[in-house]
This record gives C-alpha cells, sequence and structure tokens, in this order.
C-alpha cells in the first residue's frame, strides 16, 4: 500500500485489524463477533471497486465497519454511495463511529435490519455488491437484488472455501445466471468473484 488508502485510513484499518482478532479470540459468541475480512482479501475487494469505477455499491453485512471503510475510502473519488445493512444495530453503531473518525460516514447509508427484507425496500441500481453476511439466504438475498443491479455488475462473496456447504446453492444459483463470468478466489476464506452483464449492448461495454 503506497498512496491508497490514505496514511489517516491506513492506521484505522490497522487498529480495527488488531481490535477485530483479539476481541473475536476472547468472544465465545459468534453473533457478538466482528468476523472482519481477511485482509488480503478487502485489499483485492478494494482494488475490483476502485479499477471497476463502482459507484453504487451494496454492502451485506457491516459489522464494525473494517470492509465498509475499504468500499468507502473505494468510492469516494467518484462521489459514490455505499449501502451497508447489518442486522446488529450495535456493530453498526460502532461502524458508524469508526466511519466517522476518518470522515467517510458521508458516504455510507447504512441500513439495520434482516437483510432479504432490507434489499426488497431498496431502489438501486447496483453496480458493486459484497456478499459477507448468512451464507444460507445469500441465495433469498440475490434473487431479490437481481432485479436492482446496474446493467453491469460486480458480485462478490466471501466464506467460499471456509463455508462450502452452506454457500453451495448461492453459487449455484450465480452460475445460472446469463451473460455472467465467474471465479472463485483462493484468497483468505475463498472470495466468489462475479462479473454480471445484462446485455452487452445495453450495459454500453
Ligand atoms: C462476517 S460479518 C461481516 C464482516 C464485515 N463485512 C467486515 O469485513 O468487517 C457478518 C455480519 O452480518 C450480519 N448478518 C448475518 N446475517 C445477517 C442477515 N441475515 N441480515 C442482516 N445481517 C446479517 C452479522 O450481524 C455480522 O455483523
Amino acid at each position: 500500500m503506497k498512496d491508497f488508502p490514505s496514511p489517516e485510513v491506513r492506521r484505522l484499518l490497522r487498529e480495527l485489524e488488531e481490535f477485530g482478532k483479539a476481541h473475536d479470540a476472547r468472544e465465545p459468541r459468534q453473533a457478538r463477533r466482528m468476523l472482519n475480512l481477511e485482509p488480503a482479501t478487502a485489499q483485492l475487494i478494494s482494488i475490483l471497486a476502485r479499477s471497476s469505477r463502482a459507484r453504487r455499491v451494496l454492502e451485506i453485512g457491516t459489522s464494525n465497519g473494517y470492509s465498509t471503510l475499504w468500499l468507502a475510502a473505494s468510492i469516494v473519488p467518484r462521489g459514490g454511495l455505499v449501502t451497508s445493512i447489518d442486522r446488529s444495530a450495535e456493530k453498526q453503531q460502532m461502524a458508524r463511529e469508526n466511519l466517522a473518525r476518518v470522515g467517510l460516514s458521508t458516504y455510507v447509508d447504512f441500513r439495520c435490519g434482516e437483510a432479504t427484507e432490507v434489499i426488497s425496500m431498496l431502489g438501486g441500481p447496483f453496480d458493486f455488491v459484497l456478499f459477507d453476511a448468512d451464507r444460507t439466504s445469500a441465495t433469498a438475498q440475490l434473487d431479490r437484488l437481481l432485479p436492482k443491479l446496474a446493467p453491469a455488475a460486480v458480485l462478490l462473496a466471501d466464506n467460499v472455501l471456509s463455508h462450502p456447504v452452506e454457500i453451495a446453492d448461492y453459487l449455484a444459483a450465480i452460475e445460472s445466471l446469463p451473460h455472467l463470468q465467474h471465479v472463485v478466489v483462493p484468497i483468505g476464506k475463498g472470495l466468489s468473484v462475479a462479473f454480471c452483464q445484462a446485455n452487452s449492448a445495453e450495459a454500453g461495454l
């Protein structure tokens, strides 16, 4: 990392990495763990967001905002917006405070609730989506999201190698989409990377 992210954001990312590791090691309740992305996975997601010039980002699974921070920093130059969903109001409040510490909270629309229900209420379109909540409802989330995708959209999902059974239905649903390019990258816990193009003429590609 040299010019990106800024030193201020980088310092906060390191702090959150250390906090997340220490906190999760002593927290026996899964629902209260931060479960942040692995740093290399987060870095790859940021590279994809920046290089695809993402502007309308949807994150499913805010936690305390580690990945939200990466995403927000990645879309700032284009004046984009990250919509981030979590069912835990407590964790989302931590995320809000973390993002505010580096002046990035105005780039995030925090939504608290069950992801599938929240997605139904969102307008979209989204050109970049990260699935990082519970794997079992990811298929239902994808289903509700499809009509809200931009003509060209990147769809990412973490935990593909760590939770292959739980995420199998999501991967099958992704593979069945038309005009799709998909690969699983063996980084961190395994990242599904899909590029979905409604039709080339419409997408202007
Ligand atoms: C793996 S953590 C997200 C980590 C975060 N992306 C990061 O890297 O910092 C998953 C989060 O999703 C939330 N979550 C799990 N299932 C959910 C659901 N069905 N609807 C909304 N939030 C959910 C949990 O509360 C938890 O904070």
